[in-house]
C-alpha cells in the first residue's frame, strides 16, 4: 500500500527525536519526567516547589543580561547600575524583575518549605530531600547576600558591613569568615569582586547542582499526599479517580487503598 503524505511528513519531523533517543535515550527520560504519576489528589499546593524554580530561572535569565553591562568596581558598580537602569532598553524592566524577583524567590521558598512541612511531606522516604532543601536554604539566602552588595550604594554597603559582623560574632570560625568574605581587612574593592563572583559564579553553580539533586529524589521518591487524603490513608474517595495509581512510592500501610488501574 503507498505511503500517505502525511505519515511521511510525521515520520520527517519526528527524524531528529528518534535520532537524539536512539543515541542518548534523553527522549524518553524526559516523557518520563512530563508524564510520570502523581497522586491524584495533588492540590495547588504542591506547585509552590515548581513557583521556586520558576522564579530561580527568571533570576538566572535576568541575571545573564546584567552580567552584561555591571561593572565590579566600586569607582564603576553603581554608575553602571544607573545606566542598566535610566539608559539601557528595557534596563529598569530587567534589573526591577532580578531585584524583586530575589525576594519573589526567597519568599516562595519559605512558602515551599512551610507546605512540605506541614504535609510531613520531610518523613521516610524523604529525609535525604529535606536536608537537600535545608542546603538549597542556605545557599539562596547566599547568593541574596552577595547579590545585596553589588549596587555599591550606600545601602548595600552598610548592609554588608552588617552582615559580615554578625558573621564575625560567630564563635571560633568568625574572624577567619568574615576576613574570608571582606578578602581583607576592610570592606572595598576586593570585597566587591569577590561577591560579585560568588554571586554569578559559585553560588548559582551550587544551586542548580542542588536543584538536579532535589528533582531527581522527586522524580524517584513520587510526591505525598496531602494529609487529608483517604486515598493514601486506605479508604475509598469519595468520588471516582480519573485514573493511574498513587504515586511512585507509598511506603508501608499507606498503601493499602492504593487503586490500581485493571491493566496494572
Ligand atoms: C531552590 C529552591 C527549591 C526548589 C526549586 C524546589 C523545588 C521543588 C519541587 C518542584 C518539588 C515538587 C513539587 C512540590 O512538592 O512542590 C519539591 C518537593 C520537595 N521539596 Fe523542594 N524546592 C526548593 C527548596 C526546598 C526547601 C528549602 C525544602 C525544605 C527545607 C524543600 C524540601 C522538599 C521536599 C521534602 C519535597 C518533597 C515533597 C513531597 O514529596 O511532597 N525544598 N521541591
Amino acid at each position: 500500500m503507498p505511503r500517505k503524505r502525511s505519515d511521511t511528513v510525521t515520520q520527517a519531523a519526528l527524524y531528529p527525536l528518534d535520532w537524539l533517543e536512539e543515541r542518548s535515550g534523553l527522549i524518553g527520560g524526559v516523557k518520563y519526567f512530563l508524564f510520570r504519576k502523581v497522586p491524584g489528589d495533588t492540590s495547588w499546593w504542591h506547585t509552590l516547589g515548581s513557583a521556586t524554580l520558576t522564579a530561580f530561572l527568571v533570576q538566572l535569565v535576568t541575571g545573564v543580561i546584567l552580567a552584561m553591562y555591571y561593572k565590579p568596581s566600586p569607582a564603576e558598580a553603581h554608575s553602571s547600575v544607573e545606566h542598566i537602569t535610566h539608559d539601557l532598553w528595557g534596563g529598569w524592566l530587567v534589573r526591577g524583575m532580578h531585584r524583586w524577583g530575589a525576594s519573589v524567590f526567597i519568599i516562595l521558598m519559605f512558602l515551599h518549605m512551610g507546605r512540605v512541612f506541614l504535609f510531613g511531606a520531610y518523613k521516610y522516604p524523604r529525609e535525604l530531600n529535606w536536608i537537600v532543601g535545608v542546603l538549597l536554604l542556605a545557599t539562596g539566602l547566599f547568593e541574596g547576600l552577595t547579590g545585596y552588595l553589588l549596587p555599591f550604594d550606600q545601602t548595600a554597603y552598610w548592609a554588608t558591613v552588617v552582615a559580615i559582623n554578625i558573621n564575625g560574632t560567630a564563635p571560633f570560625v568568625g574572624p577567619f569568615l568574615a576576613s574570608v568574605l571582606r578578602g581583607g581587612a576592610e570592606i572595598g574593592p576586593d570585597t566587591l569582586a569577590r561577591f560579585y563572583s560568588l554571586h554569578m559564579l559559585l553560588v548559582p553553580g551550587a544551586l542548580i547542582g542542588l536543584i538536579g539533586l532535589h528533582l531527581y529524589l522527586i522524580v524517584r521518591l513520587g510526591v505525598t499526599s496531602p494529609p487529608w487524603s483517604k486515598e493514601a490513608a486506605g479508604e475509598t474517595p469519595d468520588e471516582e479517580q480519573p485514573s493511574g495509581r498513587s504515586g511512585l512510592v507509598q511506603p508501608g500501610p499507606r498503601a493499602a487503598g492504593v487503586r490500581r488501574r485493571p491493566s496494572e
